[in-house]
């Protein structure tokens, strides 16, 4: 991998600034400054620091975020200063990270965030269906003839009805829904068909992947390896 690339891929700038670096002689790679921002480099081999600060570097990195309310889902948007959710991943070694999906400003829970697209990409396509289990709040009494109604799919303005979905009544006004489609705002639009308004939405689910109960609103943390495994092989027996 080029140096430059491999410098701007783990966050250290544009590939603009880190050609500068490299030309200022800040960069050493096994501790020989290099100046050649074109330099090829063994990743996963070499030593690169700068300033002598040593670099780690990750292919693609999966971290579980408890996304906090009031932050947005999207990736870095250069041009505002608005935080979104991969600036709260600190650690982080790559610059490329996105969230999988996306949840509402107000919504909270599980956000699976990487830099694996192809991962991505399996994860969100509407042909696998994934399941997404959120824990929904109401204005008020969701009654079973409503869930049930819900359930069986419902017309929420869009081109299609939703798909069936499964909804467990926990109380009065509270509600697990799994649902297998990522329609904006699907959820609150499906409710908004009985008169409810949803007033607390957390997502706690993903595929296989649970929201660990010990990350508070906002905490983050790596997957395991065999979390990752099986977000790897979540769709092996699915035909489509
Ligand atoms: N459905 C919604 O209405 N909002 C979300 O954030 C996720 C699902």
């Amino acid at each position: 991998m080029r140096l430059d690339k491999f410098l701007a891929e783990t966050g250290r700038g544009t590939r603009t600034a880190v050609k500068k670096l490299v030309n200022a002689g800040k960069v050493k790679v096994n501790g020989e400054v290099v100046k050649d921002p074109a330099a090829k480099i063994d990743e996963n081999k070499d030593e690169v620091s700068i300033d002598g600060e040593v670099i780690a570097y990750a292919d693609l990195e999966y971290y579980m975020l408890n996304k906090p309310k009031g932050v947005i889902s999207a990736s870095r948007d250069k041009k505002s200063n608005t935080v979104c959710v991969t600036d709260l991943i600190k650690e982080k070694i790559r610059s490329d990270l996105f969230p999988v999906g996306r949840l509402d400003k107000d919504t909270e829970g599980l956000l699976i965030i990487t830099n694996d697209g192809d991962l991505a990409h399996r994860m969100l396509s509407p042909k696998k269906h994934v399941d997404k289990t959120y824990f929904t709040e109401l204005d008020g009494t969701l009654s079973k003839e409503a869930a049930e109604r819900i359930m069986n799919g419902v017309d929420i303005g869009d081109e299609k009805p939703t798909l069936p979905c499964n909804i467990n009544i926990l109380s009065d006004r509270t509600c697990f829904i799994t649902i297998h489609e990522g329609r904006y705002h699907e959820i609150k639009r499906m409710f908004q068909t009985e008169g409810l308004r949803v007033t607390g939405l957390k997502r706690i689910s993903m595929g296989p992947i649970s929201l660990d109960p010990e990350l508070q609103s906002g905490e983050y943390r790596c997957l395991s390896e065999a979390e990752i495994e099986l977000l790897k092989n979540f769709d092996k027996a699915d035909k489509n």
